[in-house]
């Protein structure tokens, strides 16, 4: 045999990148699979699931098609199934009773609030899925702000109190992570305090670090009923989408304050946050696919316009690549289905 065949004469770095296809891996399952460097897994999941009050009760919200607020022992049958597809979490959001709601959002202070008992609920019948409930006052509140307002303003440290009193009653009716999603100054490490005081030093803080003041919670608040309510915006308190230094420090902050995890929110419009924030503090990271996101992805499929299957599995994605430990996603249980097939 001819050696001159067999060995490969000096090449030059043109000649070499001239010869480099990058199709060569690409051109069968087996291969895609070896190098895929991403992958989705149940274990990315948590599920926001809406409450409602009352039994049995199972209204479909229109800006989320296949979405439901949920009575809370629907909740709970739901909750069976997340934990048998091996969803490690659910996120709860309340639909409460208008005549509830008040200037202050008092009703968040009530032991037996939506919220609270849909957690005991919930850790009594699938005590092995994680419970994360958010300690804004948004839902409680007749104007749909996130705080206390008073003259036209969003008073700080007064919401701050409330809503660290609020984690209390949500840790002690069983929630495993405090969500506070109001973004006012100092919450972390108010809430951190209350908690440690009372003897929940295990119940996380997982940090709405950085939530943008965003059009895409649009479907969400038709959700939660806060839609007619919100008179306003809440950019005095939520990020200028405009802004990324700024979701750094706010971050940092909230990481100073004992924040466990961090959260982005919303998240596909925000993924250069996400990777700035897993590069910069190397923390458990977090995205939120808001309403919006969803509404969009399922409006395209439900027209034939997109594969929504497809879609949504290449949108989950993208939060792996950008840094996600874990994704918010109202599709999670389909894709929990998905992923198990
Ligand atoms: C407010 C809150 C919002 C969401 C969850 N909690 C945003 C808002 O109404 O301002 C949005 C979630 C979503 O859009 O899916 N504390």
């Amino acid at each position: 045999m001819n050696r001159m065949t067999r060995t490969a004469p000096r090449r030059n770095v043109d000649e070499i990148t001239a010869s480099r296809r990058l199709r060569r891996m690409r051109k069968a399952d087996w291969s895609r699979r070896l190098v895929q460097e991403n992958r989705l897994t149940v274990d990315d999941l948590i599920w926001p699931i809406f409450l409602i009050e009352g039994e049995n009760r199972r209204e479909e919200i229109a800006a989320m098609p296949g979405v439901h607020r949920l009575s809370v022992d629907l909740a709970v049958r739901e909750a069976e199934r997340a934990a048998k597809l091996g969803i490690p979490a659910i996120a709860t959001f309340p639909n409460v009773d208008m005549s509830l709601r008040d200037q202050t959002g008092s009703e968040i202070l009530n032991p037996d609030n939506l919220i609270n008992r849909a957690t005991r609920a919930l850790k009594d019948a699938v005590p092995e899925i994680g419970i994360i409930t958010d300690a804004a006052l948004d839902p409680f509140t007749s104007h749909g702000h996130d705080g206390i307002l008073r003259d036209g303003i969003i008073v700080n440290d007064e919401t701050v109190d409330q809503v660290a009193q609020a984690a209390l009653l949500q840790a002690a009716a069983g929630a495993d992570v405090i969500a506070p999603s109001d973004m006012m100054d100092g919450r972390i490490g108010a809430i951190r305090d209350t908690l440690d005081a009372n003897g929940f030093q295990d119940v996380a803080i997982m940090s709405y670090a950085t939530k943008f003041a965003s059009a895409f919670y649009g479907p969400y608040r038709e959700a939660i009923g806060t839609q007619g309510l919100l008179k306003g915006d809440k950019k005095t308190y939520y990020i200028d989408p405009a802004n990324t230094d700024e979701a750094l420090r706010e971050t940092e902050q909230d990481l100073l304050e004992g924040a466990d995890m961090v959260m982005v929110k919303p998240g596909l419009p925000y993924l250069d946050i996400v990777r700035r924030l897993k590069d910069e503090f190397a923390m458990p990271t977090f995205a939120y696919q808001v309403s919006g996101e969803y509404a969009m992805i399922e409006a395209a499929a439900r027209n034939g316009w997109i594969d929504g299957e497809r879609a949504m599995v290449e949108s989950l994605l993208a939060f792996k690549r950008a840094g996600c430990d874990g994704i918010l996603t109202y599709f999670a249980p389909r894709v929990a289905e998905l992923l198990k097939a």
